[in-house]
């Protein structure tokens, strides 16, 4: 028995397995084989066969057998053959028990909400296509070929180079290249965290917050402390209290979900019970470029670069399928983290990457959020 990869890129596009059995002639094996796959629908009406000279040397036969091989098909009217486009499936063969696909009527959808109120959900139809995919196109026009191997578990160069003069300049965040790993996303970054102990428990959190977020906490064994959460944010005077924690998790420029940002007083406190007690606050700047209703808050991140691990993600400003965010460590926890990530780069796509770097250079980046601000601002005030 012979078995052979037919691929035929060239001309035709099929890529075809075909075994040759038997001990009979390798013309008969082969037209076997071939009435065998057009039978059984491997084959479906239409397709382009190879030419003789390259189903040939794949198959290690003779161009001779294959032609006579196309031919008794030919014959039999499983294949057609054309000058000028080669030797095709015939349309008319269809495999028994095979039936005419009829395009079905759109399903009946239930009527779901008029309007889709949940937070946190950017808005898909509003991707910027055109542009993330110009932007794709000149960097993997750019790309060094190596971009294209193995990645490096700290994030490209060119990433963290626009994210850290985007970040400095958006949200106020101290940083250079180097404290900088780009990671899938916030829950990417705090299995990071906590799923590989590079920070340890306890951990106060706000008592309202992401479920999701908790139970990957939950699933670490991490242990949490609520702190409650006031129209001012979270309490931070509770750091004080009893039960000793090591660090906080927080969402100062919105909490989420109550909306409202860490009061100043509150931002300068957990700084200085960070600095008091060496402990670690962990910034969930998840949605900081947006704001309707007040002045900007940056990231409490630039008051201590040292005591603050800083995590933002495209997610709501892009997209949550791209799955690309990025971590602004203190100087001593970054060889730690990228020990933790391990020796490649397994979550995020360099392309990808260099697709984003390119849309923050380009402006790009800073063009959606402003369109999608004044978007979700209409909406909001049309809400209110
Ligand atoms: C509170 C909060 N933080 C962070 C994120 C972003 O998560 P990720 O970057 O993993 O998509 C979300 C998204 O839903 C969120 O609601």
């Amino acid at each position: 028995m012979t078995e052979s990869w037919v691929n035929s890129a060239e001309r035709i596009g099929v890529d075809l397995h075909l075994e040759l059995s038997g001990s009979g002639s390798r013309r008969g094996a082969l037209a076997a084989a071939l009435r065998e796959a057009v039978r059984s629908g491997r084959l479906s009406p239409g397709t382009r066969l190879p030419p003789y000279r390259a189903l040939a040397a794949d198959l290690g036969v003779a161009r001779n057998t294959v032609a006579d091989a196309y031919a008794e098909l030919v014959a039999e009217g499983w294949l057609t053959a054309r000058q000028g486009s080669g030797t095709r499936v015939a349309e008319r063969t269809r495999p028994p028990g095979r039936t005419e696909r009829v395009p079905k009527e759109a399903p009946v959808r239930p009527r779901g909400p008029l309007h889709d109120l949940r937070q946190g959900t950017p808005d898909a139809s509003a991707f910027p296509r055109a542009a993330w995919a110009a932007a794709y196109r000149r960097a993997l026009t750019d790309a060094p070929a190596a971009a294209f191997g193995p990645g490096d578990p700290q994030g490209r160069i060119e990433l963290r180079t626009a994210l850290t003069e985007y970040l400095a300049r958006a949200r106020g965040v101290r940083t250079d290249p180097g404290r900088i790993v780009i990671c899938s996303g916030f829950a990417h970054a705090l299995r990071l965290l906590y799923g590989e102990s590079v920070l340890r428990g306890p951990l106060a959190v706000e008592s309202y917050g992401l479920g999701f977020h908790r139970s990957l906490l939950d699933r670490a064994g991490v242990r949490t402390m609520p702190l409650t959460v006031d129209q001012d944010g979270a309490c931070i005077e509770e750091l004080g209290g009893p039960g000793k924690v090591r660090g906080v998790l927080l969402t100062p420029a919105h909490q989420f979900p109550t909306g409202g940002p860490l009061h100043p007083g509150r931002r300068a406190a957990v700084v200085d019970w960070a600095r008091a007690r060496g402990g670690i606050v962990v910034e969930d700047d998840y949605d900081g470029e947006f704001r309707y209703d007040r002045k900007p808050v940056g990231a409490v991140q630039g008051l201590d670069p040292e005591r603050v691990v800083y995590v933002g993600s495209v997610s709501k400003s892009l997209s949550p399928a791209l799955r690309l965010g990025w971590m602004v460590l203190p100087r001593h926890l970054v060889a730690d983290v990228l020990e933790a990530k391990g020796e490649r780069e397994a979550w995020a796509s360099g392309p990808d990457q260099l697709a984003l770097a390119e849309f923050l250079r380009a402006g790009a980046y800073d063009r959606h959020v402003r369109r999608m601000r004044q978007r979700y601002r209409a909406r909001r005030d049309r809400l209110v």
